[in-house]
C-alpha cells in the first residue's frame, strides 16, 4: 500500500498518534502535512509516555526518515526539542522552507484576540496556529527558509513593514510584543538547528510515491476541525483532510485513508456538539479514559458516537476505512452506552467491562457482542469499513481485521 494518509475523523484526539505509531516501522516516509504545535500526539514508547506536538511520530521509530510540509506552521521552540527526541532515535528530518514559523507575536494574538471573544471564544490552544496562517495566506510572515541569517529574516519582518502592523495589532490588545529587533535575535538562534534539515519536501514524497516505496501521510486535529468543513468560527486554520494532502503535496491518488475515530467522541474547546453527554456520563468517561488535552491539559468535553456526522466526516475527509479507538474505555464506562443514529435519536447497546480481558484480545472475531454490533451500525452507516480496533494507548493494542 504505497499511499496512505490517516486523518482524524472527529474533533481531534482520536488517537491517530497511536495508529501513526503503529504503521510507522512499515512505511518508508512519514509526513505530517498539517497544523503545527496545536497537536499532541500521545504513544507509547517501551512503556513510557511520549507526547508529540509538531514532528511526525515516525520520529520515535528508529533510522526512520520523516519530513514536515509546506503548509504546517513550525514553532522553532518545539521544533528543538523534539528534534532533540529524533536524534535519540537516529530518525531524519526534512523541514520544508516554505513552512510557517510560529513567531511569540502570533501568540500573544492568539491569546488577546480570544480574550477579546470573551463568551464566544474559538477555545484555541493558544499555540499561535490563527495568526500564523493569516501571515501565510496573506503572503508575509517568516517561513523556515528565511532561517539563513539575520539580515533576511529582518528584511522578511520587515517587508510591507508586516511586523509592525502585527505589533500595532497586539497593542491594540493591550499586549506588549516584542520588538522587531528582539524578534530577529530570537529566530536568529535556530537557525543553526533548523537550516541543515531544510529540503524540498514536496519532491521528496512525489520522488518516494514514483519509486514505490511506501508514504504514510500523518493529519493532525481532525475533520470537524476542518478550516472548510469545520463550524465556523470552531474550526482551526489548516485543512485535515486528505485534501490537506494533496493541497500541498500534489498528491491526488490515495491507497487508503484511514479515518480514526473514538467509539465515543470528544472535543475540546467551543463549538456545537450535538451528541454532547450530560454531565454525570460526561465526568465517568473522561476519568475512563483520560480526556485531558494532550497538549493543553483542559478537560476534553465527552459525547456519544454521532454516526450520521462520521459519515459526514467520512464524505469530508476523503476517508476510505476507518478505525476505532478507546472501545476498551466505552465498555468499561457504561453498562448500557449509547451511539446517535439520527438527529435526537439514539440506540442502546450493551457494555462489556473487564477491560483487562479486552486489552488482551486479539481477533476481531472475539470482540463482545456489544461492540459487534457498534461496528457493524458504524459500517453501516457511513459506508466505510471498520479495519482496525484500538483496545488500548499501545501500538500493539490494535486488533486489525484483516478480510
Ligand atoms: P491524537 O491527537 O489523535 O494522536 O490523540 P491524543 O494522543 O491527543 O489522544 C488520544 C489518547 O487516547 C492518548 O492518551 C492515547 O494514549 C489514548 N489511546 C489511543 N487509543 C486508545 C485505545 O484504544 N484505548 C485506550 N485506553 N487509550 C487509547
Ligand atoms: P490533535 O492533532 C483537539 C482545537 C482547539 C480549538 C480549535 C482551534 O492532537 O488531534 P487552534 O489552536 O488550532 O487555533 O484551535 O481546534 N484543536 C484541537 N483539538 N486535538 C487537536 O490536535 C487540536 N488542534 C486544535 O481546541 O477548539
Ligand atoms: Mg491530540
Amino acid at each position: 500500500m504505497p499511499v496512505h494518509v490517516v486523518v482524524g475523523a472527529q474533533w481531534g484526539d482520536e488517537g491517530k498518534g497511536k495508529i501513526v505509531h503503529a504503521l510507522a516501522e512499515e512505511n518508508d516516509l512519514i509526513v505530517r502535512f498539517n497544523g503545527g504545535a496545536n497537536a499532541g500526539h500521545t504513544l507509547m514508547v517501551e512503556g513510557e509516555k511520549v507526547v508529540l506536538h509538531l514532528l511526525p511520530v515516525g520520529i520515535v521509530t528508529r533510522f526512520k526518515r520523516n519530513l514536515v510540509g509546506p503548509y504546517t506552521v513550525c514553532d522553532p521552540e518545539v521544533l528543538v526539542k523534539e528534534l532533540a527526541i529524533a536524534d535519540a532515535y537516529k530518525s531524519e528530518v526534512f523541514l520544508d522552507p516554505r513552512a510557517g514559523v510560529v513567531l511569540p507575536i502570533h501568540k500573544l494574538l492568539d491569546g488577546g484576540r480570544e480574550n477579546a471573544s470573551g463568551g464566544g471564544a474559538i477555545g484555541t490552544t493558544k499555540k499561535g496556529i490563527g495568526p500564523c496562517y493569516e501571515d501565510y495566506v496573506s503572503r508575509r510572515g517568516l517561513r523556515l527558509g528565511n532561517l539563513t541569517d539575520a539580515d533576511a529574516i529582518r528584511a522578511e519582518l520587515a517587508r510591507g513593514r508586516s511586523y509592525e502592523e502585527r505589533a500595532a495589532v497586539a497593542q491594540f490588545h493591550g499586549l506588549a510584543p516584542p520588538s522587531l529587533d528582539e524578534t530577529v535575535a530570537w529566530a536568529a538562534s535556530f537557525i543553526k538547528a533548523v537550516q541543515p534539515r531544510l529540503a524540498d519536501t514536496v519532491e521528496m514524497a512525489r520522488q518516494a510515491v514514483a519509486a514505490g516505496k511506501r508514504v504514510l501521510f500523518e493529519g493532525a486535529q481532525g475533520v470537524n476541525l476542518d478550516l472548510v468543513a469545520g463550524t465556523r468560527p470552531y474550526q482551526t486554520s489548516s485543512f485535515c483532510g486528505a485534501g490537506g494532502v494533496s493541497a500541498s503535496f500534489g498528491i491526488t491518488r490515495f491507497d487508503r485513508v484511514t479515518g480514526v475515530a473514538k467509539a465515543y467522541a470528544t472535543r475540546v474547546g467551543g463549538g456545537p456538539f450535538p451528541s454532547e453527554m450530560g454531565e454525570a456520563d460526561d465526568e465517568t468517561l473522561r476519568q475512563a479514559g483520560s480526556e485531558f488535552g494532550a497538549t493543553t491539559g483542559r478537560s476534553r468535553r465527552c459525547g456519544w458516537l454521532d454516526l450520521p456526522l462520521l459519515r459526514a466526516s467520512c464524505d469530508a475527509g476523503g476517508i476510505t476505512e476507518l478505525v476505532i479507538n478507546k472501545v476498551d474505555v466505552l465498555g468499561k464506562a457504561f453498562a448500557e452506552f449509547q451511539v446517535c443514529v439520527r438527529d435526537g435519536k439514539y440506540v442502546k447497546l450493551p457494555g462489556w467491562g473487564d477491560d483487562v480481558h479486552f486489552r488482551n484480545l486479539r481477533l476481531y472475531g472475539h470482540l463482545p457482542v456489544g461492540a459487534q454490533i457498534l461496528f457493524d451500525l458504524i459500517e453501516k452507516y457511513t459506508d466505510r469499513p471498520v479495519v482496525g480496533v484500538g483496545t488500548g494507548p499501545a501500538s500493539h493494542d490494535i486488533i486489525w481485521k484483516r478480510n
